[in-house]
């Protein structure tokens, strides 16, 4: 990195690092998000505009992150502004029901085949946990399944081989069910079954050794950290299968692809979930979550006029700020834009792996729709193993990121990017660009990676 690198875009501003003093008091690591970047402090945002961030030092960004993908709109979308306002006049919260959570609801239903019933909830944690309860309830099991390297938030039984390492991980065919934090409990470890993504014969083996115990099978139909790899159709076929074969539900997070297309993920993929987990976009930058599918799976929470077999409330579920934001975003999220989304995606992937074969570079992208990652390898890796970056190749995606960050641009390292609508092409074009460059001028780093 050279002098300049340092004092200009790239490095965080003077109040950037007089707000990272301040909290570092308060806050045992400076921040209250362990997924916030720092480098080695975060930035400090103030506002959104559109497809940009602007920093409390008054740097601009294109904002390649989203909030972790949620703002699909960008900031500060119109519509959403309108809404929430007007909400905000009216009250921000009731114990009782209102008419924009069955507007949301609508919307979600019609659009996504399989979504014959919804319940609102607060995160995509929140989702995950209450999908996982609802298939026990159901099932009368309690183990789930799940993918190795797959995040699903902060419900134990999830969390379970979300971070597995090389030193860990066990045998290929026999994937371990690895704590993610000290003291987790070993009975939490005894009830997951770790899968590994578009393995087809291990999911088929392990699902059928473990069928009288698991309840669920949770399953992102294109998990952002294990890869942001498309599934195989054989793997799709193999989990619906052995799904259907030993009654297991199957419960497809979309908490993330959602963003995929107009139904979502799992119809773009051929996946037939019995339940459905949604977050993030639905709820047009207010914290959200959803549990959906099925209506007869769904009638775990049936609380008309008797206890339900699994009951959940919730203070702010279903809040109606949050109903009315995802509400407008949804509703404004049309063909159009989708096709638009499309558009800049395959766009941009093209861009990135035409500038990787001129350079002759060892890195591939991966993704569909708005969502890409770069991986610096030479081939697209089939599953969370073979996308696990060794400490050379985190240090050349450290270098990446900063040298967007010196070009203005915000990229996440390690997990999906993702584009919004507001962004046109010449955005697309300046990502590419950015990428072009560094590989034409950081010859020396990318060479560490053959090593
Ligand atoms: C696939 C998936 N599931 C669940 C979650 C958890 O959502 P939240 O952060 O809203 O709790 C996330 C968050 O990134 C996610 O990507």
């Amino acid at each position: 990195m050279t002098a300049s690198d340092t004092e200009g875009h790239n490095s965080v501003g003077r109040l950037s690092r007089e707000a990272f003093d301040r909290a570092r008091r308060v806050f045992i690591d400076g921040t209250t998000r362990v997924t916030i970047e720092r480098d080695p402090i975060p930035r400090y945002m103030e506002r959104g505009e559109g497809a940009y961030l602007v920093d409390v030092d008054g740097r601009r960004f294109l904002d390649l992150n989203g909030n972790f993908t949620t703002l699909i709109h960008g900031h500060r979308f119109e519509p959403v502004v309108e809404a929430v306002t007007r909400q905000l006049q009216s009250g921000t919260c009731f114990a009782n029901p209102t008419l924009a959570e069955i507007d949301l609801a609508e919307l979600v239903c019609d659009r996504v085949p399989g979504v014959e019933t919804i319940r609102f909830v607060n995160t995509g944690s929140e989702a995950v946990m209450f999908a996982i309860k609802a298939a026990r309830a159901f099932t009368g099991r309690s183990a789930i399944a799940k993918i190795e390297g797959a995040y699903h938030g902060a419900y134990d039984w999830v969390e379970v081989s979300q971070a597995s390492t090389p030193d860990n991980w066990g045998p290929g065919h026999e994937p371990a069910a690895v704590p993610y934090y000290r003291g987790m409990p070993a009975s939490v470890l005894g009830e997951v079954v770790t899968l590994r993504f578009n393995d087809a014969e291990l999911a088929e083996a392990l699902i059928g050794t473990h069928a009288d115990r698991l309840a669920a099978i949770v399953l992102d139909p294109m998990p952002s950290r294990a890869g942001l790899i498309a599934p195989t159709p054989d793997f799709i076929a193999a989990i619906q299968s052995a799904a259907r074969r030993h009654g297991v539900l199957i419960i497809a997070d979309e908490v993330l692809s959602f963003r995929q297309g107009y139904e979502g993920a799992s119809a773009r993929h051929g996946l037939k979930p019995d339940l459905f987990t949604f977050g993030k976009i639905i709820g047009g930058g207010m914290p959200i979550g959803a549990i959906a599918g099925r209506r007869e799976v769904m009638s775990v929470f049936d609380a008309n006029g008797k206890k339900p077999a699994l009951p959940q409330g919730g203070t702010f579920s279903a809040n109606p700020l949050s109903m009315v934001a995802g509400f407008a975003s949804m509703l404004a999220l049309d063909h159009g834009a989708f096709k638009h989304l499309e558009m800049l995606g395959d766009r941009l992937r093209g861009q990135l792996l035409a500038a990787i074969a001129r350079h002759g570079a060892p890195f591939t992208v991966s993704g569909v729709a708005s969502l890409f990652r770069i991986h610096p390898k030479p081939a697209l890796p089939r599953d969370f193993r073979e996308a696990t970056m060794s400490a050379a190749e985190t240090a050349v995606m450290n270098e990446l990121s900063r040298a967007y960050a010196t070009a203005g641009v915000i990229l996440p390292s390690g997990a999906a990017a993702c584009l919004s609508t507001p962004m046109t092409t010449a955005d697309i074009d300046l990502v590419a660009s950015v990428f072009d460059e560094f590989l034409a001028t950081r010859a020396d780093l990318i060479e560490s990676l053959a090593a």
